[in-house]
């Protein structure tokens, strides 16, 4: 996983919570996997899993939590200032969810050892998308918390359901 994950992830521990939370995450996977990052390296996805179960862990939180929590910062703080311009280009969230799939072609393809998620969409009606998510990370849990932070970026709240590992159905509820 790019670095610039890891960036936003230490934004928002240190923002939230505190710089010793983070330190104690940073130790507690570091001995596990002993690693160095900056925002453009690249880190081995196990380490994004331990520092997320270890922020869970720290803060009393259960996983689903800290990956709401991260969306949440990730699209509505983070990449609205890093990534400005995918969201000017987007008018609506079902206009920025149709580009996701070439944003992530966009940050990523000129990245070594990137591999970012896909996305094949499935119209049903103005009102509903079947996503189908393609990684081998697995990571559709934090996908739903995305879009969910997709619908609080504008203002327009989409319900997220989960239909099988690889699909989510959104209800967009404006
Ligand atoms: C402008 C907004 C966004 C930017 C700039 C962005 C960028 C990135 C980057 C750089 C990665 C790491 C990829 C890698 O290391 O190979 C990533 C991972 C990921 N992104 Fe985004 N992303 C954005 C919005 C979203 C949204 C709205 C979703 C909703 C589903 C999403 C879903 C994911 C997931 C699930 C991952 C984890 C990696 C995986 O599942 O394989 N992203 N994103």
């Amino acid at each position: 996983m790019q670095g610039v994950i890891f960036s936003a992830l230490k934004e928002l521990v240190i923002k939230e919570y505190s710089e010793k939370t983070w330190q104690m995450i940073v130790e507690h996977c570091g001995e596990k996997y002993p690693f160095e990052f900056d925002e453009h390296s690249f880190v081995k996805d196990e380490i994004f899993l331990c520092f997320m179960m270890q922020f869970a862990s720290i803060t009393a939180q259960l996983p689903e939590q800290i990956y709401d929590k991260f969306a949440d910062y990730w699209i509505n703080s983070y990449t609205p200032r890093r990534f400005k311009l995918f969201y000017d280009f987007s008018y609506s969230p079902m206009d920025f969810i149709l580009k996701l799939d070439c944003i992530h072609e966009i940050i990523t393809n000129r990245l070594f050892l990137s591999f970012p998620p896909r996305f094949e969409y499935e119209k049903l009606s103005d009102k509903e998308l079947i996503v189908t998510y393609q990684s081998q990370r697995n990571l559709i849990n934090l996908a739903a918390s995305m879009f969910k932070a997709i619908g609080k970026f504008y203002q327009e709240p989409i319900d997220v359901i989960k239909l099988d590992e690889n699909r989510l159905k959104l209800n967009f509820l404006f």
